[in-house]
């Protein structure tokens, strides 16, 4: 056998083992990052019914089924991603883009009816390589990204929750963060439902203060 099968027998062994696969896969959720937003919605409630909803990087659609549960059929989830989003239902929209492309806000916006979101989440990752400088700066770009999405899209009061990696500039984005919203918390998700051992989730309650992302692009240097 070759090393490519190797890989993917081993790939293949450690999906069949995961209990959160496993558990996704029995109560229909497309995957097992569904459980990250339900332990953060335990915490901080960031999702109300009736919400209209924005996730960034959502396929195939884990985080996108909770947000849909959660909004119920007066709300709205959107999921957006450059690939395909296996999560379907009255009260779901996709878009198909990259979330850097420049007309992404403008065509969030038009699915939203110009009316805004009161939450946006992103739980978009590049695709990693293993170069912990690399991978960890290409997702705090992210971050950056989704706060100028959110400036163009996000109601006032609204919140945000934002896929990161530990590293030392987040302490300045923290303080950014902290500024622009009513509360501000980093939160883990259990050990066991993370893929990097350093993957946090920054959240944000309630934003009162805007534009963001020329404050994190200046704290940032
Ligand atoms: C960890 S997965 C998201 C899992 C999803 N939250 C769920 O619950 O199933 C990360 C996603 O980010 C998306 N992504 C990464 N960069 C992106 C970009 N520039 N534009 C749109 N989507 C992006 C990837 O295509 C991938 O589907």
């Amino acid at each position: 056998m070759n090393g490519e099968g190797v890989t993917r027998e081993r790939w293949l062994a450690e999906r069949r083992a995961d209990p959160w696969i496993r558990m996704a896969k029995k109560e229909g959720y497309p995957s097992r990052a569904a459980y990250k937003l339900k332990h953060i919605q335990r915490l901080y409630s960031i999702i109300s019914p009736g919400d209209v909803v924005v996730e960034l990087g959502a396929a195939p659609g884990g985080m996108l089924k909770v947000a849909s549960e959660l909004v119920g059929e007066d709300g709205l989830a959107v999921g957006v991603d450059i690939k395909p989003i296996h999560c379907t239902g009255d009260n779901i929209r996709h878009l198909r883009i990259d979330i850097y492309d420049p007309s992404a806000p403008k065509e969030i916006l038009k699915l939203l009816g110009h009316v805004g979101c009161d939450v946006l989440i992103s739980d978009a990752s590049p695709n990693l390589i293993g170069i912990a400088e690399i991978d960890t700066m290409r997702q705090l770009d992210l971050v950056i990204r989704c706060c100028e999405i959110a400036d163009e899209v996000l109601k006032d009061n609204g919140n945000i929750m934002l896929k990161a990696f530990e590293c030392p500039e987040l302490t300045r984005v923290d303080r950014v963060l902290r500024s622009c919203f009513n509360n501000y918390k980093r939160v883990t998700t259990p050990p066991s439902l993370r893929k990097h051992s350093s993957e946090v989730y920054l959240v944000g309650i309630g934003r009162w203060r805007a534009p963001i992302a020329p404050l994190l692009k200046t704290a940032l240097g």
